[in-house]
Formats: C-alpha cells, sequence, structure tokens
C-alpha cells in the first residue's frame, strides 16, 4: 500500500522515531508520533505529534484510533493495547504477539530453545536468590551472565557475575534467567527486513565494538571484518530468526561469532537499530526507508551497501551534565566523508546517546582511522 494520506502511527519519539519520520518524508507519508516529551528528537520532523505514554494502556488506545497503520521505535509499548487494535482491524507491525516475546528476555530464550535456533545455554530464574542457591547447589557456576527478564537495554539489565564478591554487588534483583558466558570472537549484528508478502531481505553483517566502560556500541563497522562464509551463515541465520517471529518491518538480530566458530543469536530488535544508522549513507537503501517499504507491504530495497563505513555513537561525556554544546564539529566536518547526525536532545548526560557519526571509506579499516580522528576532536559536552 502506498498512501500519503494513511495515517502512520509510531510509538516512541526518540532518534530513532526522527529518522524513521526524516525517511518518510521524501515519500511524504503521513507519519504520527506518539510520546512524553512535545520537544522529543522527532518532533521537529513528525507531521503529527501526540503527547502520551506508549507504555499506558488508554494513551495508546486513543492515539490508535485514527491510525491506518501502527509501528514502533521502542519495545517496551503497551501490548493489550495494540492487540486490541489489531484486532480492531488496524495493521501493526511488528506484531504484537511478537513484541511480547521480545520484551521478556526468558521467553526469547525460550523461543529461540524450542525453534531449534542457536543461543546460549540459559535457565530462567524467579528472582536472584534462586538464582543464588543454583550457584550454591552448583548447577552453576561463575563466570556466568545475569539478565533482567525486562526492561534492559543498553548494557543495563546485564551483569556478568565473574567472582563470588559479584554476588553482592552485581547482582541484579528480580525475574532474570542466567546465561553461559559465550566466548565471543567478535560481536556481529543483521537486520533483516520483511513485508507482508513474505519478501525478505538482508543488510550486511556489521561488527559492534563496545565501549569499555558504558557498555554501548562505541564503533561499529560495515562491513564486518569476517570471511565471506560467515556473512553468509549469519545473513542466513538472520533470514531464519524473522520469519520464525513472523514479523513485518525490520528486526535486528544480534549475534556472537564464538572463538569456537559458532554463530549464536545474542537478541533480537523489531525495529530500526543502532547497528543500521550507517546505512542512511552507505547503503542503497537506508534501514529507515527499508522498515517503511517492510510495513507498508512494498517492494523491499537494495541492501547493498555503496561504500564501507564506520558509525560512532556520539556520548555525552564523562561528568557533563546539562545544556548541550558540541565541541570540534567543525574540525570533524573538515576530514571528507563524515556526516553527521545529531538527535536533537537538549541535555546531555554521561554516555546519554545525543548523535552518531557514519565515516566512509574505501574500506573499514580506513574508515576506522578516521573515526578515531573524528572520536578524538568531537565532544559532547555541558555549556
Ligand atoms: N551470554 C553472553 N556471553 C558473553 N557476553 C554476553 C552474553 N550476553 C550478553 N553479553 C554481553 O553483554 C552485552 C549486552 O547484552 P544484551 O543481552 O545484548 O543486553 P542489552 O539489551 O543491554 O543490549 C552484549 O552485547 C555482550 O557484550
Ligand atoms: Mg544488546
Amino acid at each position: 500500500m502506498f498512501s500519503t494520506t494513511a495515517k502512520i502511527g509510531i510509538l516512541g519519539g526518540g532518534q530513532l522515531g526522527k529518522m524513521l519520520c526524516e525517511a518518510a518524508s521524501p515519500w511524504d507519508l503521513h507519519t504520527c508520533v506518539l510520546e512524553t516529551s512535545a520537544d522529543c528528537p522527532a518532533s521537529t520532523v513528525c507531521k503529527e505529534l501526540q503527547v502520551g505514554d506508549f507504555r499506558k494502556y488508554e494513551d495508546v488506545m486513543a492515539f490508535g484510533q485514527d491510525k491506518d497503520l501502527l509501528t514502533i521505535e521502542i519495545e517496551q509499548v503497551n501490548t493489550k493495547a495494540l492487540r486490541e487494535l489489531e484486532a480492531a482491524g488496524k495493521t501493526v507491525h511488528p506484531r504484537p504477539a511478537a513484541l511480547e516475546i521480545i520484551q521478556d528476555k526468558g521467553l526469547q530464550k525460550q523461543f529461540y530453545l524450542e525453534r531449534e535456533l542457536p543461543t546460549a545455554a540459559f535457565e530462567l530464574f524467579e528472582n536472584e536468590q534462586a538464582l543464588v542457591a543454583a550457584i550454591q547447589e552448583g548447577r552453576w557456576k561463575l563466570p556466568l551472565v545475569q539478565k533482567a527478564r525486562t526492561d534492559g537495554y543498553d548494557g543495563k539489565g546485564v551483569a556478568i557475575l565473574r567472582r563470588p564478591e559479584d554476588l553482592d554487588n552485581k547482582l541484579l534483583q528480580g525475574p532474570c534467567l542466567a546465561e553461559v558466558l559465550a566466548p565471543i570472537r567478535m560481536e556481529i549484528a543483521v537486520i533483516a527486513a520483511r513485508n507482508a508478502n513474505d519478501e525478505v531481505a538482508v543488510y550486511p553483517p556489521v561488527e559492534m565494538d563496545f565501549h569499555p566502560e558504558a557498555n554501548l556500541v562505541e564503533f561499529l563497522l560495515c562491513p564486518a571484518r569476517i570471511s565471506p562464509l560467515e556473512a553468509a551463515r549469519a545473513e542466513a541465520l538472520a533470514e531464519q530468526v524473522i520469519r520464525a517471529f513472523d514479523i513485518c518491518g525490520l528486526l535486528a538480530v544480534e549475534m556472537f561469532l564464538t572463538t569456537t566458530g559458532e554463530i549464536l543469536i545474542n537478541e533480537v530488535a523489531p525495529r530500526p537499530h543502532n547497528s543500521g544508522h550507517h546505512s542512511i549513507d552507505s547503503a542503497v537503501t537506508s534501514q529507515y526507508q527499508q522498515h517503511l517499504r517492510a510495513i507498508c507491504n512494498l517492494p523491499l530495497g537494495d541492501t547493498a551497501q555503496t561504500r564501507a563505513a564506520v558509525m560512532l555513537n556520539l556520548l555525552g561525556e564523562a561528568g557533563h551534565k546539562g545544556p548541550v554544546r558540541y565541541e570540534g564539529a567543525a574540525e570533524a566536518l573538515r576530514i571528507p566523508g563524515v556526516y553527521l547526525h545529531l538527535y536533537g536532545k537538549k541535555m546531555t548526560a554521561p554516555f546519554r546517546k545525543m548523535g552518531h557519526v557514519t565515516i566512509t571509506g574505501h574500506s573499514s579499516e580506513a574508515a576506522l582511522q578516521k573515526a578515531q580522528q573524528v572520536k578524538k576532536l568531537l565532544k559532547v559536552i555541558a555549556q
């Protein structure tokens, strides 16, 4: 369906919502955003903004009434309302039932197990005490990874427990799961897209290099520095996963390449993803346009890369909190192949995602060298 009058409702108006609305603009699609704050990042680019809470049943129900199609830019939305809107005949992508599985890392892991999709071995626990008991009984051994079942993001909700004293100061409270610590050689992500005609398109794998302190992806390289065979296996797995979830739209699949040559699914996100930002400047079709094509059941775009790229998340400097200022932007923009994306957040805070930079080059390595320069030049600080 291609329509410039159909109302596309987006739950969430953060940076992903902003970039989704920007992609909708050249086609004059009618974007409507639901977000709690009237000056959220998407506010300047959506056609309509409804102030409200996407976590609240009433707000989502009210927002959905006059929409033709509903989608998300964040997982933590009210799925009860989305289920009812779907039952009332609205198109909702991703489908609420799949979203509910993904919202809960415990259900997500069980889903992989049932479908025989490769993932690190795990066990669910009612709370942290039950996990500690399992360790004391010798059923689980350190090191292990503990994950909160819900509401985790950017490493919050994940604890790597290595030593007995970690049980005293790192343990997460509440329903959780324990996971075997994977011997990671590299973390990669593959973004898949699917439309209602069951067409699937997959982007090349990206390599995620993490910030040692913030648990956020610091540099992201595309193409990933892996073999063509590994890339093909990862792409095939992403296609299998999006079909298993029966999702229309995007599905970002985070994976671990292990030292023993395995590819394990870590977790998925049914929406545009941090690991696809570079596609705006370095792919034939950006992930945002692809999401729109997929949810509108339009033909999917070419996922090929036009040039190698590195994406650098612009995080608020440690020790800086308050109205934001960007230092060194002019110097960074002097380097050829530097694309600056600021999200329009008024306030910075340590490690807050304030923007990103895509740096293109002849190879991932060449782009990475420039990205390291950009990282030194460009600082997000408080005024
Ligand atoms: N089983 C595991 N083995 C080793 N490292 C892990 C494992 N699970 C998670 N991690 C590390 O923790 C990070 C965050 O975990 P993830 O489940 O992706 O949480 P988030 O929702 O915060 O992204 C991963 O990117 C990886 O670096
Ligand atoms: Mg993750």
